[in-house]
């Protein structure tokens, strides 16, 4: 497969969501152990000792650029395939079924996708902008921990964090099987196992990432 068809043929297209979708899943591993440092609920002082170790490291700087484009190649591939999918299917689905043989969420995945971008416009808006705004312009980062308390201390904000996060968890509830399946794990030894890794996942980092605005927002960290 030439190196075009990567991002113009279907099959390459699958393989180029395959590889970003599971690049940003090892992403957000990295962030929840990392922002569950606040649960140890000491003033935020391990939190943001591992914060600026990220935030300063030269390695870090690289992978960060690795990251956005990982983000945006799949945003963009992935919007590409909705448009294309719903240009071939002019006559809705519920005419052949197809609501009976998957779940809504996997139909979705487009708008899913869509209202997790949404959310991280805002979230970095919150929280990445101001931090590189601030070290450019006063040679330091922010406190992270202040930050996520000034942050989650809007009720709003607390809500629109928990929608973008039910967004997440349907999305990776498709997306990881699909992701595995994509790379040869299709076999039916294989398929309960990586169905049941994905539920777990898209389950477990989710409610992790919902309970730090609940409970900052609570105070019960603070
Ligand atoms: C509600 C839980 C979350 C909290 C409290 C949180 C907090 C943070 C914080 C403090 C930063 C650091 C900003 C910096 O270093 O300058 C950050 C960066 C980031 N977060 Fe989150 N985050 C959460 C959930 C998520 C989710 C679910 C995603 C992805 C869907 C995400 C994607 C990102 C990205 C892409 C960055 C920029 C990474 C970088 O520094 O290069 N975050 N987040």
């Amino acid at each position: 497969m030439k190196w075009r068809q990567l991002f113009i043929s279907p099959v390459g297209r699958k393989i180029v969501m395959a590889f970003t979708g599971l690049f940003l899943i090892l992403f957000l591993v990295v962030h929840v152990t990392i922002n569950a440092c606040i649960f140890l609920n000491d003033h935020g002082k391990t939190f943001n000792a591992v914060a600026h170790f990220m935030g300063t490291n030269i390695l870090i700087h690289f992978l960060e650029i690795g990251l956005f484009v990982g983000f945006i190649l799949h945003i963009i591939q992935g919007w590409m395939i909705w448009a294309s999918n719903s240009k071939k299917r002019p006559v809705k689905y519920a005419v052949w079924g197809a609501s009976a043989n998957s779940h809504w969420y996997s139909r979705s995945m487009g708008l899913l996708g869509t209202l997790i971008f949404i959310f991280l416009v805002i979230h970095l808006a919150n929280f990445w902008v101001p931090n590189r705004y601030h070290y450019i312009t006063q040679g330091e980062e922010l406190n992270l921990f202040e930050r996520m308390k000034l942050i989650f201390s809007s009720p709003i904000i607390v809500l629109i964090y928990l929608g973008g996060l039910v967004s997440l968890s349907y999305h990776l509830m498709h997306g990881f099987q699909s992701a595995f399946r994509t790379f040869g794990m299709n076999s039916k030894r294989y398929i309960p196992i990586v169905r049941g890794i994905g539920i777990a996942f898209a389950i477990i980092v989710p409610v992790l990432f919902a309970l730090m605005p609940i409970l900052v927002y609570l105070k019960v960290i603070s």
